[in-house]
């Protein structure tokens, strides 16, 4: 009983979780109602994109530095709603959902210290997430 268990169960487990694993939700969680497409298009897409602009030279007071920070923070954050919910399919999309987590934490403390150079830089590596990511998950490009 055990025996066959182990000659044939475990395999057929094993397939069950491999293809559990690849079902990941992309598109969307698994119990909350934002799409992916949402939380791209209303979040990650203008907070990149208000930062990149942002970042180009050096803000021109307190209160630009503060909207900078705040997009900083937006897309850090977005980078673990990226991870939560199910919606995780696989090691790339979660490695990319740590490159814009750790680079955003980089350009927030930057911008923080007033170093605009050092947040371009980081920024630049921060959009190496969303490429990575789209390359392995994004449908139409
Ligand atoms: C971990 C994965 C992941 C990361 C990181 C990621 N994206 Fe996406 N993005 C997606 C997926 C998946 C889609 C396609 C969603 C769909 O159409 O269902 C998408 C779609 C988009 C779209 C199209 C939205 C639309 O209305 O069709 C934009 C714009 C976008 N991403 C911008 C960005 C930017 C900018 C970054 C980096 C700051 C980024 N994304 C990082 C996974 C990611």
């Amino acid at each position: 009983m055990l025996k066959k268990f182990l000659l044939v169960g475990l395999p057929l487990l094993a397939v069950a979780m491999m293809s559990f694993a690849a079902v990941g939700q992309v598109t969307k969680g698994k119990s909350r109602p934002l799409l992916t497409k949402q939380l791209m298009g209303g979040l990650v897409q203008p907070n990149c994109k208000s930062l990149g602009a942002g970042v180009k030279e050096a803000p021109a007071d307190d209160k630009a530095w503060e909207a900078l920070a705040t997009n900083a923070a937006l897309l850090n954050e977005a980078g673990y709603i990226l991870m939560a919910d199910g919606r995780c399919p696989d090691a790339e999309w979660a490695g990319a959902a740590k490159t814009l987590q750790e680079c955003s934490a980089v350009v927030l403390e930057k911008i923080e210290a007033k170093d605009v150079e050092g947040a371009q830089g980081a920024f630049k590596a921060l959009t190496a997430s969303c490429a990575a990511c789209h390359k392995a998950h994004k449908k139409s490009n």
